[in-house]
């Protein structure tokens, strides 16, 4: 039975020393809550440190005892470890730098080093624990790198990467000096996954970028393995905590609560100590509050639980001081005898404990400067079974995409948060349940029940979507035997592309004349009369013929507008005509204005818009606005949209590369065809041919309909002169 792996850092259960020796308390975080209920699943296991530094053999083994019994396993850090590569470039390096506070981050090669002997460490856990047929997810920025370490080690593995935390734009990731080996990191998975869009649209730039790997619709093309990123909005488990807020013991707890706070309104704010979480900002903001609004004096007070996080880091603990500071000079300045403004907790809670926050509650102030999704804001809605309850949230948190009915504010602006917790004080109870049960229903639906079943469904497809794109690699077997199928046949069809093919691709077309070396490949394989050679191109006929012209060859120009089998003279595939290129030039002309380097090439029958030399991202956009525009313009018309290699390209329809090569075949009959192609209009030749001909993909890109690949045209070279060679010698 094929079971899921979860791999994080940290484990749902931690360990804790006291005195009595080693206890187990569920973690804080939203990973190990939000996963924490489910991960047992169909005989899950998970994978993780447990949270402690642990001195002795003993200890290890009395923890890995008690955690298997849970079915975890746990990876245990040294002293230097917690040090280097959980506080060091987890939390001082990746942390500030993907929440933008990149005025924050530590760059130290030790850490780094740290990092990435940690996640070869629990590569080799995952290892020891790993079926063949498991699916592995792996989580968060602490095990950026554990996805490529498990290909390399499992090439044909099942492998999930989520993202926890919100991706940066690719400006704030190129400041980091392991940019690259972070990305190729991730790459190894199948399936990357982000809690937005926004987070997704980032990382693909970012890998554009850096990388070089373009992406269709979130398929990233990378290299040997295509690789699928989507959004995934991580959900809760609504009905334990629907449940929750109506069991016995929560409502005693909410009982005492109500009690002991005696304000007719309460303002909850629940979360880790971090930076990240505008815990400063909102209490400042609250502050403004009693300041302008004193009427609210001891009518509200602010329920605040701060869990204390990463107290050894620097920032956390200055972050841990301020906030000190701000609630003793709030309370000083405006408690009374009778009321206390903030009621500050730093410690966590139990589960019953926080449901009756949640439940006492009137307002829920979750106020992120940046949170990949918060679910504290999630949990809040499950609570609310009466449907009250007003929920104030930032525009920067992940769940805002989501939760539109909430009070949605920028949490830096303190002014505008001190009017919103006003207004939702006074919010009419109508518009609270309109506002609450809006939100229940779609906290509800995409739960995290949900989320793990689209995860999983979505990984099975693109591995299956692998398979069907695969291309083998032109290995020696399949070398020798393309050459021993050569050598035997008869008659033979040779369809080669050009650019990109025959020839390294240019940024300047007109750059790209054939050499010396071959013009007389090409003459060789030619004067062999069992040869068909047919360079099948997208250029057009007069630079081909000035070019190619002179050798006995078949050329195909145009995609296969423009036809001259040797010897004969240039005909066109169907009566064709081009006088719609005076509509159309305006429209390629206005994107060649507004994107610097992009340029037009006209063919007698059609007009290429080319963007080789344009800004990768703005060439994408550029291009994909060019063309759905087209496509508009062609619908109901003769013409085609042709998206190829950095190029859009309008042309007759009926006109492709596929039926040119399938009318050569039934012209030439052949028994032995040979194809090689480099960019997308080529797949329309590998479609075209029967399964028993040898269609080779050329470069990097291995997703294709052809049956190989190979990595360039130098390789093409070498197969070409291999083939002319033998055939020589026989
Ligand atoms: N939480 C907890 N104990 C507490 C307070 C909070 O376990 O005393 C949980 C809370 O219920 C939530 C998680 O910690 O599930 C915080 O997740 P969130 O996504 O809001 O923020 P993160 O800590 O992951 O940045
Ligand atoms: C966030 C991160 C988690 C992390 C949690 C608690 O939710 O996304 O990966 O586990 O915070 O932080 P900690 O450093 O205590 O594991």
């Amino acid at each position: 039975m094929p079971r899921t792996l979860i791999v994080s850092n940290r484990l749902p259960t931690k360990a804790q020393r006291t005195e009595a020796g080693v206890s187990f308390t569920p973690s804080e975080g939203g990973l190990a809550t939000g996963l924490g209920s489910i991960y047992k699943a169909n005989d899950g296991q998970w994978i993780g440190w447990p949270g402690l530094y642990l001195d002795s053999e003993a200890e290890e083994a009395q923890v890995t005892e008690e955690l298997r019994a849970d079915s975890m396993t746990p990876v245990f850090l040294t002293e230097t470890e917690i040090k280097e590569f959980y506080e060091g470039f987890s939390n001082e390096t990746l942390w500030p730098t993907f929440h933008y506070f990149a005025q924050y981050a530590v760059y130290d090669q030790q850490y780094w080093e740290s990092y990435v002997a940690v996640n070869e460490k629990f590569c080799r856990a995952v290892l020891a624990v790993a079926h063949p047929d498991d699916t592995i997810w792996v989580h968060d920025y602490q095990l950026l790198l554990l996805p490529q370490l498990l290909r390399k080690a499992l090439p044909e593995a099942s492998i999930g990467f989520f993202l926890h935390i919100p991706f940066p734009s690719q400006e704030i990731l190129r400041v980091l000096p392991w940019r690259t080996q972070l990305l190729e990191g991730m790459l190894g998975a199948d399936l990357i996954g982000f809690h937005t869009f926004g987070y997704m649209r980032h990382f693909l730039s970012s890998v554009h970028q850096l990388l070089g790997f373009a992406n269709q619709n979130g398929l990233i093309d990378a290299g040997s393995r295509s690789v699928q990123v989507d959004a995934f909005p991580m959900g809760i488990d609504y009905d334990k905590y629907a449940q929750l807020a109506t069991t016995p013991e929560t409502k005693a707890v909410l009982e005492t609560y109500r009690q002991a706070l005696q304000t007719p309104h309460v303002i909850l704010s629940i979360d880790r100590l971090d930076y990240t979480k505008g815990i400063a900002e909102r209490l400042r903001a609250f502050e403004l509050l009693l300041k302008r609004y004193p009427e609210l004096c001891e009518q509200v007070c602010l329920l605040m639980v701060v869990v204390p996080s990463r107290d050894q880091v620097e920032k956390y603990k200055e972050l841990k001081e301020e906030i000190d500071e701000l609630v003793g000079r709030i309370n000083g300045t405006y408690r009374t005898l009778t009321w206390n403004p903030i009621q500050y907790f730093y410690r966590s809670f139990s589960l019953e404990e926080l449901s009756a926050m949640y439940c006492v509650a009137d307002v829920a102030l979750v106020t992120p400067m940046r949170d990949g999704m918060n679910l504290v804001a999630k949990e809040f809605v499950a609570s609310q079974t009466q449907q009250r309850g007003v929920l104030i949230l930032s525009e920067r948190a992940g769940a805002a995409r989501e939760l539109s009915d909430a009070l949605i504010i920028n949490p830096t602006d303190t002014s505008q948060l001190a009017d919103t917790m006003r207004e939702a004080l006074a919010m009419p109870e109508e518009e609270q349940i309109q506002r609450m049960s809006a939100m229940q229903e779609l906290v509800q639906r995409y739960n995290v029940h949900h989320w793990v079943q689209l995860f999983m469904d979505r990984l099975q497809y693109i591995k299956l979507k692998q398979q069907t794109l695969a291309t083998f690699e032109l290995d020696e077997a399949a070398r020798s035997a393309l050459v021993q199928g050569y050598g035997q046949a008869g008659k033979r069809l040779l369809f080669l592309d050009y650019d990109g093919t025959l020839v390294g691709f240019n940024r300047a077309p007109q750059r790209a004349r054939p050499d010396q070396e071959l013009l007389q490949l090409l003459t060789d394989l030619a004067a062999d009369e069992r040869n068909r050679v047919v360079v099948i191109s997208g250029r057009d006929r007069q630079t081909l013929a000035q070019w190619l012209g002179h050798l006995p060859i078949d050329l195909i120009c145009e995609h296969g507008a423009w036809l001259r089998p040797r010897g004969e003279e240039w005909t066109t595939i169907q009566p064709l005509n081009s006088l719609w290129k005076r509509e159309i030039r305006p429209l390629l002309e206005l994107h060649v204005d507004r994107t610097a380097g992009a340029f037009i090439e006209e063919k007698e029958f059609s007009l290429a818009w080319h963007y080789r030399r344009v800004d990768a991202d703005l060439g994408e956009l550029r291009s994909r606005e060019l063309s759905n525009h087209l496509h508009f313009l062609a619908s109901n018309t003769d013409l085609q949209v042709l998206e190829g290699n950095k190029v859009v390209e309008v042309k007759n329809a009926g006109v492709h590369k596929g039926a040119a090569t399938a009318r050569w075949v039934d012209t030439y009959p052949a028994d032995f065809i040979l194809a090689l192609g480099d960019d997308r209009t080529d797949e329309d030749i590998f479609r075209a041919l029967p399964d028993s001909a040898y269609t080779i993909k050329v470069g990097q890109t291995v997703r294709s309909l052809a049956r190989y690949h190979v990595t360039d045209w130098q390789a093409v070279r070498v197969l070409l002169r291999e083939l002319a060679d033998s055939a020589a010698g026989q």
